[in-house]
């Protein structure tokens, strides 16, 4: 597939993939072609052995002002709900390796479902948040409500998404919302350190780790902690948790095979 929205590459030193979300003229407005776009990137990514971390970001000025409304102003209930574009988000959520969010500027309505459905989210000190469904006649429909909802509480999320008000990185720093405020200048470099640090460790640990964070949300703690003890035992059958504990003992740097 031949990107048109997005720009993608991949460091093979560090294993990081990195996908820009590249149209400037719309402040990086989500349409159906770049969703499709991503969705592609991500799945070749997470069957890519020569990543093991990837970074989503956008441009200074927006990593994405929401979901196309160019696009969406004719739109019928039916054609919302059977193009499958909504559920594009849901897909990015479902890759198995871990994805990190860089944010500049504006990450708004479906930019910020987006940012909110991958694993880690890091800012600019620049960035906004927010939900102005509410200001157009709709609501978060990709996810926000229910993502947002769980990470800040539903007292934050209510005000959040029925007053459409932005809030700037350093707020939704407080709010528990982001891992890190980093300065401008730097922020997309400090987000390639962090998804390197990631990338640099044991590949199968990790994506074991993601899906049993993920299951917390969708299950009881017993249940949550009989699968994270199941996913735990099932990797002393790989040769990199072999690898890992000999090394430490050993007192050398481990060497990840992904096997
Ligand atoms: N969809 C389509 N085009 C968009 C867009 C969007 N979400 N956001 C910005 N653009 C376009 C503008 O129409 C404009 O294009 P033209 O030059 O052709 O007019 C261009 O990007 C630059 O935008 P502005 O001139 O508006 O830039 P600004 O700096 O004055 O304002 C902004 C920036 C505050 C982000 C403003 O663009 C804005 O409010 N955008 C819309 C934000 C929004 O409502 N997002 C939610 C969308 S609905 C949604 O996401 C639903 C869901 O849950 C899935």
């Amino acid at each position: 597939m031949t990107y048109q929205c997005i720009l993608t590459s991949i460091d093979e030193t560090t294993y990081v993939a990195s996908i820009t979300l590249n149209r400037p003229e719309a402040l990086n407005a989500l349409n159906f072609q770049l969703m499709t776009e991503l969705n592609h990137a991500l799945a070749t990514f997470d069957q890519n052995p020569a990543v093991r971390a990837i970074l989503i970001s956008g441009s200074e000025k927006a990593f994405a002002a929401g979901a196309d409304i160019k696009e969406m102003v004719e739109a019928t209930p039916m054609e919302m709900l059977s193009k499958g574009y909504l559920e594009m988000w849901d897909a990015v959520a479902a890759i198995h390796k871990p994805t990190i969010a860089a944010v500049s500027g504006y990450a708004l309505g479906g930019g910020f479902e987006l940012a909110l459905a991958c694993d880690i989210l890091v800012a600019s000190e620049t960035a906004k948040f927010g939900f102005p469904e509410v200001n157009i006649g709709v609501i978060p429909g990709a996810g926000g409500t229910q993502r947002l909802s769980r990470i800040v509480g539903t007292k934050k999320a209510m005000e959040l998404i029925l007053t459409g008000k932005q809030i700037t990185a350093a707020d939704a720093y407080g709010m528990g919302l982001i891992n890190h405020v980093y300065p401008q200048s730097s922020y997309l470099d400090d987000a390639k350190k962090l998804t390197a640090e990631i990338a640099s460790k044991a590949p199968l640990a990790v994506r074991m780790a993601k899906e049993a964070v993920h299951n917390s949300d969708r299950t009881f703690i017993h249940s949550g902690i009989e699968l994270e003890r199941r996913l735990f035992s099932i990797l002393f059958s790989t040769s990199d948790m072999r690898e890992g504990m000999k090394a430490f003992i050993e007192k050398r740097k481990p060497v990840w095979n992904g096997h």
